[in-house]
């Protein structure tokens, strides 16, 4: 196999010596530094990225979801992006990171007392509402705490299917999320919003999925929501109702590419797609000043990171299949296993010099289920103590991370060849004190 460039960061390529290294690091030197598995994460890749984003959409929110690590959500915001959190763990990742509360939205279907509260305490820019239950809620918080005015966005669904995996499509109808503009249940909200002493509507937002490849689902939801927006404006302008929204949030989903035959549209494309089907209605309209805010989590995280596992074991079963197991699996890496979702594997110092095989990448965990990769192409001299650096990684791995088997998580190091200290780790690896810390004899 050929050094997959598009898909293994951009920062990264083979050197001389047929070594990996990630902004000229060598992944050989972080795993002896780090121990495995370990998660390697490019700064050049992510600033690279979150300024497309900055450039072309007028405001930008990381989702911390995506890659809930302070070091990131620092880099991030040094490029421009403000953070995007589904309730108060995610916040305070924000606010310790340093991101002024001026540059957070919080989101959160049934969102808690606890992430309202400090959402209001911290200040944040918007609260994404729901539905109306989230109103009564909001609105009592507010006056609980003095609060006079509360800044939200409304999160609709409109409906439009953006053709990815069920468990990651969220913007048609029927979904646990927002309030439908069909049926007139996004209208109804409205209304209580605006009817509120303390509830200020500033926008709305929707989301229709993860890894949209298309452009054209995207700018029909920014053009149901201009839409929406136009009518109600007009039918409120009727009624003498003064509202003062100019804001369309389309949220993530931004597609990457994880597979050679991938082809997701550029930041450019989308944005182009998106404000194109916002001024078609809006400015026809004579609407103008609207602003199209964006929440990319993975198009900015996913392809600067790397996981690196160390092979403990090869093996084949004649006729049938050839296994390596690695020091790692679903724990670190729940994708496979949940999505089906493929990483392209490289053994570091084989795979591009000798013949590939076709091999399944096992976890370390006792269950059968535990796969990273099914028929990857490695090197048929794999073998044990080899590095396999498995690519973009970076989105919703060490998010979705977990202890099954009592594994301890991995360390998460930082590569930046533009700071004095070029690597550095920004997650210790947690230690079995750490997880029994919370158990009781
Ligand atoms: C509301 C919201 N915004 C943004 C995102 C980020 O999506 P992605 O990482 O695909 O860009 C998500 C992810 O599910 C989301 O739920």
């Amino acid at each position: 196999m050929q050094f997959p460039v598009n898909i293994f960061p951009a920062s990264s390529s083979i050197n001389s010596q047929g070594s990996m290294t990630v902004d000229g690091i060598e992944i050989t030197t972080i795993a002896n530094s780090y121990g495995t598995p370990v998660m390697v994460y490019s700064a050049k890749d992510m600033i690279s990225e979150t300024t497309k984003f900055v450039e072309d959409f007028d405001r930008v929110f990381f989702s911390m979801k995506s890659a809930p690590i302070i070091g990131i959500a620092q880099l991030v915001n040094s490029a421009g992006a403000g953070c995007n959190v589904a309730g108060d763990g995610e916040l305070q990742v924000a606010l310790r990171a340093g991101i002024n509360p001026q540059n957070i939205l919080v989101h959160g279907n049934n969102k808690s007392e606890a992430d309202i509260a400090s959402a209001l305490q911290a200040g944040v820019c918007r609260l994404v509402v729901e539905d109306e239950h989230e109103c009564d809620r909001i609105e009592r918080i507010a006056q609980d705490l003095g609060i006079e005015k509360v800044e939200v966005q409304l999160r609709v669904t409109p409906g439009v299917e953006a053709h990815t995996h069920e468990a990651i499509m969220t913007g048609a109808i029927d979904s646990k999320f927002g309030s439908a503009i069909e049926k007139g249940i996004a209208r109804r909200v409205c209304d209580r919003i605006v009817g509120s002493q303390t509830l200020k509507l500033r926008g709305f937002h929707c989301h229709i999925g993860s890894q949209i490849f298309d452009t054209k689902p995207m700018a029909q939801a920014a053009k149901i929501l201009a839409g929406f927006f136009v009518d109600l404006h007009k039918d409120y302008l009727a009624k003498g109702i003064e509202i003062d929204i100019n804001e369309i949030n389309v949220g993530g989903g931004f597609g990457i590419q994880y597979e050679l035959q991938d082809d997701p549209p550029s930041t450019i494309e989308m944005a182009r797609a998106v404000k194109s089907a916002v001024d078609q209605v809006c400015v026809a309209n004579d609407l103008h000043h609207i602003e199209v805010w964006v929440e990319p989590g993975r198009a900015i995280v996913g392809r600067a990171g790397v996981s690196v596992y160390r092979v403990g074991s090869v093996k084949e079963i004649p006729g049938v299949r050839k296994y390596v197991a690695v020091d790692g699996g679903m724990s670190d890496n729940l994708r496979p296993a949940i999505y089906g979702a493929v990483h392209l594997a490289w053994v570091d110092g084989k795979s591009g010099i000798h013949q590939d095989g076709v091999f399944t990448i096992a976890g370390k965990h006792c269950e059968e289920g535990d796969k990273l990769a099914n028929d990857a192409s490695l090197p048929d001299n794999v073998d044990v103590d080899d590095l396999i650096v498995m690519a973009s990684t970076g989105a919703y791995s060490f998010a979705m991370s977990s202890n099954y088997n009592m594994l301890t998580r991995p360390a998460v190091v930082l590569v930046d060849s533009s700071n004095e200290n070029p690597v550095r780790e920004i997650v210790r690896r947690e230690t079995i004190d750490d997880i029994l810390s919370r158990q009781h004899n």
